[in-house]
């Protein structure tokens, strides 16, 4: 029971800060953000701040790999509509970051069930927790290949084969499992 009551715990509080706090920075495919690219965005967040750092991604779909560095810490991203904010990758997420709410964001790759294992999210940073995601891949979808203690609530993730795989403990919780 304690990693995932800490787990959880830690994610209460980063969703209740958030609701609490404005942006720090908005990307938007059309020009009405500070950025049209996430890669970008993630490139502006200050280093190894001990504040959260809240991104706002508004409706679109990103074609981006996205790595989220270590020293980009306790990020949030969070994002319009559901199923209209996308982030389609051709390799994978990676999150390295200590203390990162990755939350309310699709992730998604274009890989293809016949194709060779494509990464849709990859966890390599601690305390990495999501909120109503959507991780969708086909073979090993999610994977947390270091660090330690991730936690997903309320979210759907699609595989095919060996899909949900980790080092790290993770919890996942009220979420549907989604085999295809
Ligand atoms: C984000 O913005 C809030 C104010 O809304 C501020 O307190 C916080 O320090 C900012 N985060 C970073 C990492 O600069």
């Amino acid at each position: 029971m304690y990693i995932p009551v800490i787990a959880f715990l830690l994610l209460q509080s980063l969703l209740a800060t958030v609701s609490a706090q404005p942006p720090n920075l908005t990307v938007a495919l059309d020009g009405t953000g500070d950025y049209r690219s996430i890669t970008k965005a993630v490139g502006a967040i200050p280093n190894n701040s001990p504040n959260l750092f809240r991104m706002y991604i508004k409706a679109g779909v990103y074609n981006e790999n996205v790595v989220i560095p270590a020293k980009k810490r306790i990020i949030i991203l969070s994002r319009d509509v559901m199923d209209k904010t996308k982030i389609v990758s051709t390799r994978s997420w990676k999150i390295s970051g200590h203390g990162i709410g990755e939350s309310v964001i699709f992730i998604v790759n274009n890989a293809s069930p016949e194709g060779e294992q494509v990464v849709a999210l990859r966890m390599a940073g601690n305390f990495i927790a999501g909120l109503r995601c959507s991780i969708e891949g086909f073979q090993d979808t999610l994977y947390a290949n270091h660090g330690s203690c991730h936690f997903f609530y309320n979210c759907d993730i699609f595989g095919t084969i060996d899909f949900v795989f980790s080092v790290a403990s993770l919890v996942i919780q009220n979420s549907i499992i989604h085999v295809r």
